[in-house]
């Protein structure tokens, strides 16, 4: 069994991105991410924190707007409305979940799709349908260029992806499509979940619940994709794959924290820096 790297992996990957952002730079273009983040939410507090850092790690200007969580939906959509303007932005995020009184999908509407670094706007998710894009889901993206890094094959192999997300499981089963894989989706209403699960190469699981994937549902030699974040009975950081015992049984395994994660930072970063060479051209 290996273990996937994930730091190491977006080590690599930051090294390639701060090096171009530098050499825009020195051409006079200069790169820069919003990130907004409504409400207390402690978990997305982390998040955007990690987000800022990575943007100061690979010379990204970013610009943090932490807004009250009785923000309004016009309010959030003014302030987007000028960032889809400002020069110095060449990409916007906006931290999900978002507070209940706000309407998730009118937010991700109003960024312009060439600063949807998140590429979750309708049309960044319809380029990706048919194969001709400039953003991936940074999640998504992520778990394909750790699969790269470690030459592991997706054409022909059986892909099985549980949970159907917008975020992660259907851009997942999409990509892993458009590499040649067998594709199935899996989610709370699939009968005999195990049944499915032990047919997988590779195995990804977004469901957000510790220990949800056990031995038992992971075939001998298989590789196994944590997207889980969450916590143990003790309060521990954990994904929703049993890791003690999944481990023994797999050939590749993503541990968390330190697979994912980092990942999913480092291709934020990417798209940005996409963007902003997209904003030159
Ligand atoms: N919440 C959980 N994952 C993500 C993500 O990739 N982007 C944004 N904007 N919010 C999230």
């Amino acid at each position: 069994m290996q273990i996937i790297d994930g730091k190491a992996v977006s080590a690599a990957v930051r090294d390639r991105i701060k090096a171009e952002v530098l050499e825009l730079k020195s051409k006079g273009k200069q790169t820069g991410l919003a990130v907004i983040i409504v409400g207390e939410d402690p978990a997305s507090k982390v998040y955007v924190s990690n987000k800022k850092k990575g943007c100061e790690q690979v010379g990204i200007n970013s610009f943090e707007y932490a807004l009250p969580e009785e923000t309004t939906t016009e309010e959030l959509l003014t302030l987007i409305g000028e960032l889809n303007n400002d020069d110095k932005v060449d990409g916007i995020l906006c931290q999900l979940p978002l507070p209940k009184h706000i309407d998730e999908q009118t937010v991700i509407n109003s960024i312009v799709p060439e600063k949807d670094v998140d590429a979750f706007h309708p049309t960044n998710t319809g380029h990706i349908m048919i194969g001709d894009y400039s953003f991936l889901p940074c999640t998504p993206a992520g778990i394909i260029e750790m699969l790269n890094f470690y030459n592991i094959e997706i054409s022909g192999k059986e892909c099985v992806v549980i949970g159907r997300s917008n975020i992660v499981g259907k851009p997942m089963a999409m990509l892993l499509l458009q590499n040649s894989g067998t594709v199935t989706v899996c989610h709370s209403k699939t009968a005999d979940l195990s049944d499915v699960t032990k047919r997988a190469d590779i195995l990804v699981s977004a469901v957000g619940k510790a220990n949800f994937v056990t031995a038992e549902m992971v075939k001998d030699g298989a590789v196994v994709i944590d997207v889980g974040m969450n916590r143990n009975a003790e309060g521990k950081l954990c994904g929703d794959v049993d890791f003690e015992a999944v481990k023994d049984k797999c050939s590749f395994i993503t541990p968390v924290p330190g697979g994912v994660g980092p990942m999913t930072i480092t291709m934020l970063l990417n798209n940005t820096l996409t963007a902003s060479k997209n904003r030159i051209k």
